[in-house]
């Protein structure tokens, strides 16, 4: 017996028939039906809401306090909870994310000159005759100019008939070490690249012109492996229970890429083939499961990936559909949690050539900071939790139209949405604007503590009634319901403010342990330069206020750089003398384990008030 179950997505529905007993996210999963699910599946993070009709077993305690009566009598269950034990009819109302994803592509913009790995030459070559017998071979490689192999058997079978049809006139496509392509008479004016950030949450990608260094297309989407798991960690426990699951989840992010490409050809008017080069960077755990390997020993002590090095694959061996003989270039980690993207962050402040000292702070799903100058660079990664990116907070989402990315206490309150629309939630600037502003407004204490409503009586009255219980908690309104996209209100509880409390507490107590075992004071630091997609840009004196960076860090020496990982990769792209200097990058920063540091967890709890 099968069970009939109809999906009705974008006012578009589409039938299956599912066996009884069918776990509904399983269900949702397997056939590519996408939904927010943080927590993985484990039942912990409520967010896994979709619109059922039909018959589900009565939900459980758990599931009731993680929906809350108000989802419950609209409709609303929670996907990893059910099973399919009757012919149902499931809405998904969200439209889709990604058309809307406000990701930060931008970042330190550099002038450099464009060198990439990959060259293209067009030749014409003198015509072999009785003084001059050279090998077809030594011809293309003699007028490619030397010092260069052609190894490769299938362009050598095919190279004698194609230079003669062409009359010597052909066009070739050489990396470093050697020829990885001929093209009949002159293609050298199409020659492409992208770069591509994968990050846990959000991928960007950048489309260049490799003849003459120019952007040509960004595009940013949210990483589709996030079905399986907000963070990392749920993500390897996904991919370690079979190897179905390693598969799945390998297969996403290809998918992703190849979307991505044929997205670039179709807007540029240009070929996919005419794409040799993408270069990625990413976490430890996106290059893993970019590459399909096991970053099963990344989730357990002692924390050991397959892998650390730099890569120059051929595309065909990842399934990358670019030009077949193009080549994917992956950047070099450092370890298990300071990836691909914190060197290509370092690469592109520079400040591996620099003699003053910098301090980068990368908050993403994790945060990584390095300090350091030209001499000498410490590292470390801290567990922050997905918190600035939204999840585990009431209303959080992430950087997407609706989203709620900078709060005002003027008179009265104010907030801007991303798009200009309702809002929806909460990203990550949003949220620590918000937290900041509260601060300062006496509505949070020192402690992290939502005061009462009654300690409240000298301030603006416009906060005052923002002030509620929520689910037994201290809470305080952003949006009524009547002004929000869902008809729920959008407000931060005292949960969320412990959310927030340990992510900042964690980077301060990072930060402060690098300065330590450094033996620097915090003001010999010259530059700081703060890195991430927040939904936009974080506001830096929130950012202080929050004590997210320590005081002694003053403003002036703080920038907001944007998505500094995607500018490295670029910069990789464009310059293989940018390529090889993330080896040195690599080789010169010092890894610090916070995991076994007393001194971190001391510091950790001092950082944890305001
Ligand atoms: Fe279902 Fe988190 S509660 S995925």
């Amino acid at each position: 017996m099968m069970y009939t179950v109809r999906v009705h997505t974008n006012g578009k529905m589409r039938e299956f028939n599912v066996i009884p007993g069918k776990n509904l996210l399983d269900f949702l999963r397997d056939n590519s039906i996408d939904i927010s699910t943080p927590c993985g599946g484990k039942g912990t993070c409520g967010k896994c809401r979709i619109r059922v009709k039909g018959l589900l077993e009565l939900p459980s305690e758990k599931e009731k306090v993680l929906l809350g009566n108000k989802a419950l009598t609209d409709g609303y269950r929670l996907a990893c909870y059910n099973k399919i034990e009757s012919d149902i009819e499931i809405y998904l109302d969200s439209d889709d994310e990604n058309k809307d994803a406000n990701i930060v592509t931008s970042g330190l913009e550099k002038v450099i000159k464009v060198r990439p790995i990959v060259i293209k030459k067009y030749v014409e070559m003198p015509i072999p005759d009785i003084s001059d017998q050279r090998p077809d071979t030594d011809r293309v490689i003699d007028a490619f100019g030397g010092n260069i192999e052609l190894t490769s058997i299938e362009l050598i079978r095919k190279l004698p008939e194609l230079i003669r049809k062409q009359g010597y006139k052909v066009t070739i496509i050489g990396n470093e070490n050697e020829i990885i392509g001929i093209e009949p008479g002159n293609t050298s004016n199409k020659l492409y690249g992208m770069a591509v950030d994968i990050g846990t949450t959000t991928i960007a990608a950048y489309l260049y012109d490799l003849n003459n260094g120019k952007r040509m297309d960004v595009y940013s989407t949210l990483n589709p492996q996030r079905k399986f798991g907000a963070d990392v960690l749920s993500r390897i426990d996904y991919a370690s229970n079979s190897e179905a699951s390693q598969n799945n989840i390998h297969r996403e992010i290809i998918g992703c890429i190849n979307h991505i490409i044929e997205t670039f050809s179709q807007n540029n008017g240009i070929e996919s083939s005419d794409i040799y080069i993408a270069v990625f960077v990413g976490n430890t755990t996106m290059i893993h499961f970019l590459m399909d390997l096991s970053a099963k020993n990344i989730a357990l002590s002692p924390f050991i990936p397959v892998t650390t090095s730099i890569y120059n694959i051929k595309s065909t061996e990842l399934n990358i559909k670019i030009n077949q003989r193009g080549m994917i270039v992956i950047f070099p980690s450092v370890s298990a949690y300071i990836g691909a993207d914190t060197v290509a962050g370092v690469l592109s402040t520079g400040m591996h050539e620099k003699d003053e000292i910098s301090l980068l702070v990368d908050i993403g799903t994790n945060g990584e900071i390095v300090l350091g100058n030209k001499d000498w660079m410490y590292s470390c990664s801290t567990a922050a939790g997905p918190a600035f990116e939204g999840a585990n907070i009431r209303n959080g989402i992430g950087g997407i139209r609706g989203a709620i990315d900078r709060v005002f206490f003027e008179d009265k309150l104010r907030y801007t949405t991303i798009g200009n629309g309702k809002p929806i939630g909460i990203c990550g600037s949003g949220i620590v604007d918000v937290i900041a502003g509260m601060l300062e407004n006496g509505i949070i204490d020192e402690t992290g503590r939502i005061i009462d409503i009654d300690e409240l009586s000298d301030l603006e009255k416009d906060y005052k009634t923002r002030l509620a219980k929520i689910d037994g908690l201290n809470s305080f309104i952003l949006a009524k319901g009547e002004d929000s996209f869902s008809y729920n209100e959008i407000a931060i509880t005292q949960k969320d403010v412990r959310e927030l409390q340990n992510a900042k507490a964690a980077i301060a107590a990072g930060i402060k342990v690098l300065i330590k075992k450094a033996g620097i004071r915090a003001d010999d630091i010259s530059k700081v330069y703060l890195a991430g997609g927040f939904g936009n840009y974080i506001n830096i004196k929130s950012a202080l206020k929050i004590g997210l960076i320590p005081a002694e860090l003053k403003e002036e020496k703080i920038e907001s750089v944007g998505n500094a990982a995607g500018s490295g990769a670029i910069l990789g792209l464009l310059s293989v003398k940018k390529l090889e200097e993330t080896i040195k990058i690599k080789n010169m920063i010092k890894y610090i384990e916070l995991s076994a540091s007393k001194e971190f967890v001391d510091e950790y709890v001092n950082s944890m008030f305001f």
